[in-house]
């Protein structure tokens, strides 16, 4: 983990931010002062050093973050070191397993929360402590709208599961295991074995899902410490990075390296073509659209559909790759492996956090294991893992994550089955009278980012269990929500405009042919014009759900799938004055 070599220039006291809170002689200053002795600080220990604050989303409830609690002592030891005064702030907590709706509802919360501590406190640079799913998205997105010296500290996947004699994925094997319980093919005797195999230690989910592809998009950017996001929650090179992520954040500060000067075009299409590289979660599609849009850079569906289709899938990592969890592909080389097999499709003179270019941070990286990491000859999939799909059913795009479906329905016409809604949809879908069959094609609206609300995980929509019982493991199905990254299956997500805005998907009726065709990107309602216009003029909204309070909030300002799910008031360009210096 070499990085920089120390700066030359260390800045002046009166050139920090945090000079305006403690060194100046005023009131103010004279009462921060005061109140800095009260929490137990020497003047010497802090005045003039750069305050690093460290935003740690830790807590009982968040079993991918429950090890943070300690390993921000880490990242404070590494402050310390490097001359910095720590501060660590407890910020809201996203667990994906426990928090509902979904805690896409709040992704832009934590956001907000974080934009405003680091601007409305005396900070000079930040480490952002996080991993599980929205909480990377959530705590760049604010970070990147300050702009700040700023190091992000990836939770790190847990330990593989282990049940029966077979290495399990968090979450995929959830799926999995729970289709062959309602095709009777499992008792609760075993299930209770499962229970206790599937999630065996702190961090995030193990597979490729949206955690890990999340936490890599950090590390592409250039915002983590080198080799920073594989490196399992409890393995003690996770405290080790920790330590280093404190002091580089220092060394930031002391350069005045911003994270404005990371997150440039050049690093998100990097970001783009390492995610679609790793087979990774469809959900990076909408986070790296909201968090580019923090830094000022544009990127649209175009950006990713251009570019899945230049880089091959070289992650065997579970679901999108057949085989490994990410303490293999750790092992295997990690990120810095991974990189090392596609320079040509990189922006290699970009500086990162830890490095003046890319090009540096990755030389010498080196794969261990072919068959994790693959070599360019011998990819998982020729084509990036995720595509980006047009037609009168979504005007504005939708995605499907084509290498985790079976191939037999990659071009496929059905009759539609629609619902109407989550809730219907789960206490109809095993109803013979329905008349489902395997070339059905599953429709769920009212399940996008205002109808959902939030964008919930329902786009694997479960398979009516006398098909599973037949054998039947996936089928096309369609919807405005997302998926987990840790699903599967032919489900097309995001569909945009969503249906409780209007948006085609509304006008669907049960019977009507849908068409996909994954190879020519399109996706279709074979009813014609006249016929839909004149099912639009009967449609009517739904009725709002929420009349006060954050989904009130939510509902009026989130923005579509297709422009990454922002508040619009949060997106848009436009000052906002610092506390003291305007
Ligand atoms: Fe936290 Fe999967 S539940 S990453
Ligand atoms: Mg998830």
């Amino acid at each position: 983990m070499a990085g920089m070599s120390a700066p030359a220039h260390r800045r002046r006291p009166e050139e920090l931010r945090s000079h305006q809170w403690y060194g100046t002689d005023g009131l103010r200053s004279f009462s921060h002062r005061a109140r800095t002795r009260q929490l137990g600080y020497l003047p010497e220990e802090h005045l003039g050093k750069p305050v690093v604050a460290i935003l740690n989303t830790w807590s009982d409830i968040n079993p991918c973050h429950v090890h943070l609690r300690g390993r921000a002592q880490a990242v404070k030891r590494g402050v310390w070191q490097a001359g910095g005064f720590p501060l660590e702030f407890p910020v809201a907590t996203l667990s994906e397993t426990f928090q509902k709706p979904t805690p896409m509802l709040y992704r832009n919360m934590l956001a907000m929360e974080t934009e405003e501590l680091l601007r409305s406190y005396p900070v000079d640079g930040a480490v952002l402590m996080g991993g599980c799913d929205k909480s990377t998205p959530a705590l760049l997105m604010g970070a990147a709208s300050v702009g700040l010296p700023t190091v992000f500290v990836p939770a790190g996947p847990m330990l593989p599961g282990h049940w029966r004699g077979e290495v399990l994925g968090s979450g995929t094997d959830m799926w999995k295991y729970w289709d062959d319980r309602r095709a009777g093919l499992i008792g609760d005797c075993e299930m209770a074995g499962l229970e206790s195999g599937l999630a065996r230690s702190p961090g995030h989910c193990m597979t490729m899902g949206t955690a890990s592809t999340l936490t890599a998009a950090a590390e592409v950017l250039g915002v983590t410490v080198p080799g920073a996001s594989s490196i399992p929650a409890v393995d003690s090179g996770h405290e080790r990075m920790a330590a280093k992520a404190g002091t580089t954040a220092v060394e930031l500060v002391h350069r005045d390296r911003r994270l404005s000067g990371i997150l440039t075009r050049e690093a998100f299409e990097d970001a783009v073509t390492t995610v679609l590289g790793l087979g990774g979660s469809t959900n990076a599609v909408i986070h790296l659209i909201a968090m580019a849009g923090r830094a000022g850079v544009r990127l649209t569906l175009d950006d990713f559909d251009r570019i899945a289709r230049t880089v091959p899938v070289l992650a065997n990592v579970r679901p999108g790759g057949r085989k490994y969890l990410m303490e293999d592909f750790h092992f295997a080389g990690g990120l810095p492996g991974f990189l090392s097999r596609i320079p040509d499709l990189l922006h290699l003179d970009r500086p990162t956090v830890a490095h003046d270019t890319l090009r540096e941070q990755i030389a010498g990286a080196r794969v261990h294991d072919d068959d994790v990491i693959r070599p360019r000859d011998n990819p998982v999939a020729a084509e990036g893992g995720v595509a980006v799909l047009r037609g009168n059913l979504c005007p504005d795009g939708a995605v499907i994550k084509h290498i985790a479906a079976e191939p037999r329905l990659l071009r496929h016409t059905g009759p539609a089955v629609v619902f109407d809604d989550y809730r219907t949809m789960q206490r109809t879908i095993d109803d013979p009278a329905l008349g489902i069959t395997a070339d059905s094609v599953l429709v769920l609206r009212n399940a996008g980012p205002k109808g959902g609300p939030g964008m919930p995980e329902y786009g694997m929509l479960p398979i009516p269990d006398h098909l599973l019982r037949q054998g039947v493991r996936d089928m096309v199905r369609i919807s405005d929500a997302r998926m987990s990254g840790t699903s599967y299956g032919a489900c097309v997500l995001h569909v945009a405009p969503e249906s409780y805005v209007g948006g085609p998907l509304a006008l669907v009726r049960t019977g009507d042919p849908v068409t996909l065709d994954v190879p020519a990107r399109t996706l279709r309602l074979d009813v014609d014009d006249e016929e839909l216009a004149r099912r639009r003029a009967e449609w009517t909204p739904p009725p709002v759900r929420y009349e006060r309070g954050y989904g009130a909030l939510y509902t009026d300002q989130i923005t579509q799938a297709d422009t990454g799910c922002d508040f619009e008031f949060l997106s848009r360009p436009g000052n906002v004055p610092d506390p003291y210096t305007g």
